[in-house]
């Protein structure tokens, strides 16, 4: 598949099976709830694939100071994606870790619109390599 076309289909089924997470954990509809979730994580990494294959075709540290501030984000948005999934884990047990998993599950994300974003200008804002 071509990088692009590649890179866009995953980004919008990622914020698709995100979008259906956050209305179905509104809801307590748990048996969608989960399945959405690690639906979510499992097109994210495939974005994230496509995302650096993009990220071969640019002269990156051409785009300045945005390059280690997407870099910040990029590498601080992945792990942060442990924290709703193990409190999630833990609010089924223990219904009380319910706000934790709330507040951790709005961090993530907003560290995911920002790390989309900054990623974006990135690549905008860079060289394209010759091909
Ligand atoms: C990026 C990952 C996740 C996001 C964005 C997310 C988001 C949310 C949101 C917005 C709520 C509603 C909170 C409220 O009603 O105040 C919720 C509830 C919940 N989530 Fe998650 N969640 C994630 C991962 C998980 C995981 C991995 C699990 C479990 C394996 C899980 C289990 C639950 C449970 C049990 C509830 C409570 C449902 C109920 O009230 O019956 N979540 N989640």
């Amino acid at each position: 598949m071509d990088t692009v076309t590649g890179f866009l289909l995953f980004l919008a089924l990622t914020l698709a099976a995100l979008g259906i997470a956050v209305v179905s954990g509104f809801e307590a509809r748990r048996k969608i709830h989960i399945p959405a979730v690690a639906s979510a994580v499992v097109l994210l990494l495939v974005t994230i694939y496509f995302a650096e294959r993009l990220g071969r075709q640019y002269d990156l540290e051409s785009a300045g100071a945005i390059y280690p501030v997407h870099l910040f984000f990029a590498k601080t948005t992945t792990p942060a994606y442990l924290l709703p999934i193990l409190t999630g884990i833990r609010t089924l047990k223990r219904p009380e870790t319910l706000v934790w998993h709330k507040r951790l599950a709005f961090l993530v994300l907003l560290l995911t619109v920002i790390t989309a974003g900054t990623g974006t200008a990135m690549v905008f804002m860079a060289d394209k390599l010759p091909s």
